[in-house]
C-alpha cells in the first residue's frame, strides 16, 4: 500500500522509519518531512492547509493510508476532509481534537466522568479570573485554553506571577488561544507520557516514556518542545498502567464514543504520577515528539497494520511486540533555542556516529542538498540508543552524539539522570 506521513519533525522521521520496516508498504510520501526523511521517504510539497489538494494528491497516488504528525492540522480538520474524501486517515476528527484543542473541553470531560485530574476554573474575563488567583493563591498554574505551541501554560509559584500570567493571556500574549483561560491547582509528583491507540472503541495502550521539558541540565531554564527522552518510564509500573488504563484512557474513550465524536488516532495522556495515583495533566492527540522516536525504536511489530487497524476500527486483533531494553533520545538543538538561532549551519559525521546497529539519528530541523546536510530549525537531530538499561543507553546516545560534527548546535549533557538515579539505587 501507499502511505502519506504529514510532517516535518523528528516524530514523523521516526514515524516513518517505522512504517518503512512494514512489507506491506510499497510506496512512502511524506509532506513535507525534512533532510533525514529523504533517506526512507519520497519527501513531498504539498500545502496541507490546502485540504482539496491533499485530497488530489492522495487520489493521484492511490494513497491507502493517511498519517497526520502534528496537532494543528487535525485540531484544523484535516482528517474530517481527507475522510469526506472517502479516504483512510490515522487521525482524529476536529470535535474529537479538541481534547488537545481546547483545554477548558478537556477538563469538562474530566470532571463529568471522574476522570483524576488538577482543580479548576474557566475565565473568559480577566477581573473575575484575578480574583480567583487571590482566593486561592501560589502556587497554581494558569493555561490559555486553546494551541499555543507548547507555551501556554505558567506553573506559577507566586501569587504576582499568577495575576501576570493571567493578565498577559487576556492582553493577547497568545492570541485567540488565550482569549479563555484555565486556571488550575497545582500537582505535585513525576510526570510521565502515556501513550494508547484508539479506534472509537477500543484502545491498546503503547509503552511510555518520560521526557525533559526544560532546555537546560537538571531541568532548568526554559520549556522546549522536549530535550530528549527515554522509554519504559521506570516510575509507570504495571499497577500504574492499569489504573491509567482504567481510570483515565477509558473513561475518555467512552466519553467521546457517546458524544458521537469518537476518537480515533493515538491518545496521549500527560500525567503527574501523585501520592493518590495518576492524574491527567493534559490530552494531546498526536504521538509526543521526542517520545515517539523512543517508542518507534523499541517496537518490533509491524507498525504500519497497527495504524491500519486503528484508522479502520479493527484494533482489536492487534497485538504489539517491544523491545524489553530501554531506547533513550538526546535532542541536539541550534545555539539559542528555545530562543532566537540561527540557521544555515552545517552538520558532518551524522553517517558515522548513527553507524552502530544500536543507534538510529532521526532528524527534524535538517535539509539535505547534494549531500550536505544544514540545520534549518530549533530542534534539529534526536541522536537515539538502545540499552540493556538507561545508563547503558545513554552512555551509547552520547557516544554518538560526540561523534556528531556540528560546531551550531547543543544539547543537555543528563538525558535520563532521574532513571539512571532510580536504576542505581536499586542495584
Ligand atoms: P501542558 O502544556 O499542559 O503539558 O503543561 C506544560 C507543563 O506544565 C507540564 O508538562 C507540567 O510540567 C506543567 N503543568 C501543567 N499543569 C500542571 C498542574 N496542574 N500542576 C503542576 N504542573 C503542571
Ligand atoms: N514532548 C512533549 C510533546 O510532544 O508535547
Amino acid at each position: 500500500m501507499n502511505i502519506l506521513v504529514i510532517g516535518s519533525g523528528g516524530r514523523e522521521h521516526a514515524l516513518c522509519w517505522a512504517v518503512a520496516k512494514s512489507p506491506r508498504l510499497k510506496t512512502l510520501y511524506c509532506a513535507p518531512g525534512n533532510g533525514g526523511v529523504a533517506g526512507v521517504a519520497e519527501c513531498i510539497n504539498l500545502d496541507t492547509d490546502d485540504h482539496d489538494a491533499v485530497v488530489r494528491f492522495c487520489r493521484d497516488r492511490e494513497i491507502a493510508l493517511v498519517v497526520i504528525g502534528p496537532e494543528a492540522p487535525l485540531v484544523e480538520g484535516l482528517a474530517d476532509s481527507l475522510k469526506a474524501a472517502g479516504l483512510t486517515v490515522f487521525g482524529p476528527s476536529a470535535s474529537a481534537a479538541q481534547l488537545e484543542g481546547s483545554k477548558g473541553f478537556t477538563k469538562d470531560l474530566c470532571a463529568a466522568n471522574n476522570i483524576p485530574t488538577a482543580a479548576y476554573a474557566r475565565f473568559t474575563e480577566a477581573a473575575p479570573a484575578l480574583a480567583y488567583v487571590r482566593e486561592r493563591g501560589a502556587p497554581i498554574v494558569i493555561k490559555a485554553d486553546g494551541l499555543a505551541a507548547g507555551k501556554g501554560v505558567t506553573v506559577a509559584e507566586t501569587e504576582d506571577q499568577a495575576l501576570a500570567a493571567v493578565e498577559a493571556c487576556f492582553a493577547g500574549s497568545f492570541g485567540e488561544a488565550g482569549a479563555e483561560v484555565v486556571i488550575e491547582e497545582c500537582l505535585v509528583g513525576e510526570e510521565a507520557s502515556f501513550f494508547a491507540l484508539v479506534d472509537g472503541a477500543t484502545a491498546l495502550p503503547l509503552a511510555t516514556a518520560q521526557d525533559h521539558k526544560r532546555v537546560g541540565d537538571g531541568d532548568t531554564g526554559p520549556n522546549t518542545g522536549g530535550m530528549g527522552a527515554y522509554s519504559p518510564a521506570p516510575v509507570m509500573t504495571q499497577a500504574l498502567c492499569e489504573r491509567t488504563m482504567a481510570e483515565i484512557i477509558m473513561p475518555t474513550v467512552r466519553a467521546m464514543a457517546n458524544a458521537g465524536t469518537p476518537f480515533k488516532g493515538v491518545l496521549f495522556a500527560g500525567l503527574m504520577i501523585t501520592e493518590t495515583g495518576p492524574q491527567l495533566i493534559e490530552y494531546n492527540v498526536r504521538f509526543g515528539d521526542p517520545e515517539c522516536q523512543v517508542l518507534m525504536m523499541r517496537l518490533q511489530s509491524d507498525f504500519l497494520a497497527a495504524l491500519e487497524a486503528t484508522a479502520k476500527g479493527d484494533l482489536d486483533g492487534i497485538d504489539l511486540v517491544w523491545r524489553e531494553e530501554t531506547a533513550l533520545t538526546v535532542v541536539m538543538a541550534a545555539k539559542g533555542y528555545p530562543g532566537a538561532y540561527d540557521k544555515g549551519s552545517m552538520i558532518a559525521g551524522l553517517d558515522d556516529a548513527g553507524s552502530p546497529d544500536d543507534v538510529e539519528i532521526f532528524h527534524a530541523g535538517t535539509r539535505r542538498e547534494d549531500g550536505t546536510v544544514t540545520a534549518i530549525g530549533g530542534r534539529v537531530l534526536n541522536v537515539t540508543a538502545l540499552g540493556p538499561n538507561v545508563a547503558a543507553a545513554q552512555a551509547t546516545a552520547y557516544e554518538a552524539v560526540d561523534r556528531v560534527d556540528w560546531p551550531g548546535g547543543f544539547c543537555r549533557r543528563d538525558i535520563g539522570y532521574r532513571a539512571v538515579a532510580r536504576e542505581t539505587s536499586e542495584m
